[in-house]
């Protein structure tokens, strides 16, 4: 039906129209200012109301909306919630928590009339520095997949369109808008593209945003292998594709890409396209890329009659946000059960920058206009814990000169740190006496443009090793415990300092609730059952992605398009380790990590008993079972991971990859539950260049269920008699030879 007044609609639009349409229509100067239904959103397709088509409106991203809070003229806020950012939110495992993290998004852009939200983003955290990391979900695939697949569906369930993103391979910040990612098939097919097939199978999102960098020396927005043979072809996906702001060097190659909607729309596009129509430019390219474009707009809400009440359920969401931030709450330390704090550890002294001024999420797109964020010191009066008030004095007069002192960036940037303070011992000292335990907080702040640097962000600064000593001492001389909170959108590193301190808690960037969610843990109200969705090397070039990262120079004059690309900036990024990212690559290689993959603690402890699968594979899919009893004193919830080790074969292969993951409900003591796991085809393949095809040696599988990729408790096994084999068409082919590294 749809379909019909879709192709009504093109059938009656003129060529500049169409060209129109398949261009944004622009971002204002000032981005916070743009006038659209929307201000703020990110962009939005063009209006012919003539016609009847209205127009959609984009606005990012994985967080929350991302709206301005204020309007010219209004008296009236639009502020929106702030949710922990992405890495927080998988390290939950829990599909049902993020479905539920959607929705609430989701109402909220429909009630503020956003059409298309511009996330989940879900490239893999392939190095700790990437500046986005916070904005991604994991270094593994199949978790990314899921994760976004439960966000989708939650997003769309309110009838607003999700955006999966970037598409692909887009794991570097420097040189982002000509970066070439050079990688071979298999690890595109097996790790960058893999979670974005999940997520298209498992959720059908409305969009897809094509990434900025180039693969293999072509732009990702211009590729017809990855926008149609691969995306739609291959993978059946039915919405839109849209670029990246501003990506790309032809916007012709985009549209004839497949690349529906260039986004934000330039003057410059308009020009382009309008001058190549019949020429570079068929117009059944176009035809085809406007169709698409029409469907998606005549499905959205406003489309559809809705009207956005401008007043979306705030309390309730900041409610889902304290859950996520509590439930992906990562406990990496606790030495002598410093966890939870017992009712005589109330008086607390809290230490560093971040506790007085929590980080609720990353800068750039990823960024959320939230009304308030809950620091720490916050969270914990609420929860009645007694805050040291000179040592909150001190901070917050050092924060303040230190907010005089730091120079203005962009907003899109993140802000200089403040500097840590540093106290004088006799205070340390005294404040050891007067509290019963010590909480330091670490901060990261990263976003857009920029990848961290490795000194002063992936390692500590001076001054903050300086504070975990002088308070570790202080405090552990009078018998007193020290708790490290890590307000961090990715790894740092831990190995040096760990062992100085007795608990050691991740909150991430927690969104607007964080200092609540953060007290949730530490007083034992929530039991943490966050796990880790990427490895922690304990030094940075244990990865096999620091070697190369982030790229170098090609050689070769690159026109990056509207920001210059100094001279000598990196342009070509190689992905030498192939399929080797994070614990695939730290147990082939057998380097140790400083926690693992999947690694995290609970207050209580859980037993993996009776793992039963059928002997051999039979059909499309064979269920896993195993028994999960809570065998400690405390009620909490385990993840089960499954690993699964492949026969030998053609293929080198990791010991063990993740190949399916379930989360129990909350077991009270002695309580148990049978989870129940689903081991598929494409489980057991891996993609074999030679072949250009998925493929499954015959064999022995050995399924491994346990709480990291280091700790696994239950084994059982199958056979596979006979081989699968899946072909693909060819795609995105390598210009030259890529040596990889090998087990
Ligand atoms: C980011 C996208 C974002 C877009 C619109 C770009 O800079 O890479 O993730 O959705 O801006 O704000």
């Amino acid at each position: 039906m749809s379909d019909d007044r879709a192709r009504g609609l093109l059938a009656r639009l003129t060529v500049q129209q169409k060209v129109a349409l398949v261009c944004g229509t622009g971002m204002s100067r000032d981005f916070l200012g743009w006038g659209g239904r929307v201000p703020g959103a990110a962009g939005a397709t063009l209006e012919l109301p003539e016609l009847g088509l209205p127009e959609s409106v984009h606005a990012d991203g994985p967080a929350g909306v991302r709206i301005a809070p204020t309007r010219d003229g209004d008296d009236r806020t639009f502020y929106a919630t702030a949710f922990p950012v992405a890495t927080a939110l998988s390290c939950s495992w829990d599909v049902e928590l993020l479905e539920s993290v959607g929705r609430a998004m989701g109402e909220e852009a429909l009630e503020y009339g956003v059409d298309f939200l511009l996330g989940p983003a879900m490239n893999i955290h392939r190095n700790p520095l990437t500046g986005r990391n916070f904005e991604y979900l994991s270094e593994d695939p199949l978790l990314s997949g899921r994760a976004a697949a439960a966000l989708v569906r939650g997003i769309q369930s309110t009838g607003v369109a999700a955006t999966i993103k970037h598409f692909a391979a887009n794991n570097t910040e420097t040189s982002r808008f000509v970066l070439d990612t050079v990688v071979s098939a298999r690890a595109l097919r097996e790790i960058y593209l893999r979670g974005f097939e999940i997520a298209i199978s498992e959720a059908s999102p409305g969009a897809v945003m094509s990434a900025y960098n180039r693969i293999n020396g072509q732009y990702a927005s211009q590729s017809v292998d990855l926008l149609e043979t691969i995306l739609r072809e291959d993978w059946g996906f039915e919405g839109i594709v849209m670029t990246d702001w501003f990506s790309g060097d032809s916007a012709v190659e985009q549209v004839v890409a497949g690349n529906d909607l260039l986004m934000p729309g330039t003057q410059g596009q308009l020009d382009e396209l309008n001058g190549e129509i019949g020429r570079s430019l068929p117009m059944e390219a176009l035809d085809r890329n406007v169709l698409r474009i029409i469907e998606s707009v005549l499905a959205t809400p406003f489309a559809r009659g809705h009207n956005a009440s401008e007043a979306p359920d705030l309390p309730a969401h900041a409610a889902v946000a304290r859950r996520a931030g509590a439930e992906g709450t990562v406990l990496l330390a606790n030495r002598d059960a410093t966890l939870p704090l017992s009712p005589d550890d109330q008086r607390i002294a809290a230490f560093g920058n971040t506790s007085y001024d929590l980080i609720s999420g990353g800068t750039g797109s990823g960024d959320v206009n939230e009304a308030y964020t809950v620091s720490l010191v916050e969270g914990l009066r609420a929860a009645g814990l007694d805050v040291d008030a000179e040592v909150e004095a001190r901070y917050l007069a050092h924060l303040e000169s230190e907010r005089e002192r730091i120079p203005e960036r962009p907003w899109f940037l993140p802000q200089e740190r403040p500097v840590e303070l540093g106290l004088d011992q006799s205070l340390i000292e005294a404040k050891a006496d007067e509290s019963d335990t010590a909480l330091i907080t670490i901060g990261r702040l990263s976003g857009e443009f920029e990848d961290r640097k490795l000194d002063d962000d992936f390692l500590l600064a001076d001054t903050e090793v300086d504070l975990i000593d002088r308070v570790s001492r202080a405090f552990h001389a009078v018998g007193k415990k020290v708790v490290v909170v890590l307000n961090i959108g990715n790894v740092i590193e831990m190995a040096s300092w760990r062992d100085r301190v007795d608990a050691i808690v991740v909150p991430w960037q927690g969104g607007q609730e964080a200092g609540h969610a953060i007290a949730d843990v530490l007083t034992g109200k929530t039991n943490p059952s966050g796990r880790l969705v990427t490895t922690i090397p304990i030094r940075y070039e244990d990865l096999a992605a620091a070697r190369n990262f982030p790229g170098v120079e090609s050689g070769e004059e690159v026109d990056q398009g509207w920001v210059p690309l100094p001279k000598g900036r990196p342009a070509v990024i190689t992905y030498e380790e192939g399929i080797y990212v994070g614990y695939r690559y730290m147990d082939a290689f057998g380097v140790d990590p400083a926690y693992a993959f999947g690694f995290g603690l609970s207050y209580t402890t859980f037993e993996y008993r009776n793992a039963s699968s059928p002997d051999a594979f039979a059909g499309d899919e064979i269920e896993v079972t195993v028994e999960i009893e809570n065998v400690g004193e405390t009620a909490g919830r385990e993840v089960v991971q499954l690993y699964l080790a492949a026969p030998d074969g053609t293929l080198d292969k990791p010991p063990v990859e993740l190949r399916g993951f379930g989360k129990t409900a909350e077991l009270v003591p002695g309580q148990k539950e049978i989870v129940r796991l689903i081991v598929d085809r494409r489980s057991l393949m891996s993609f074999d260049e030679s072949k250009n095809a998925w493929v499954a040696d015959p064999g022995t599988y050995t399924v491994h269920l346990g709480s990291s990729s280091r700790d696994l408790h239950a084994m059982v096994t199958f056979e596979l008699d006979h081989p699968f084999e899946m072909t693909v068409r060819p795609a995105l082919p390598l210009r030259q030879p890529l040596e990889e590294i090998r087990p």
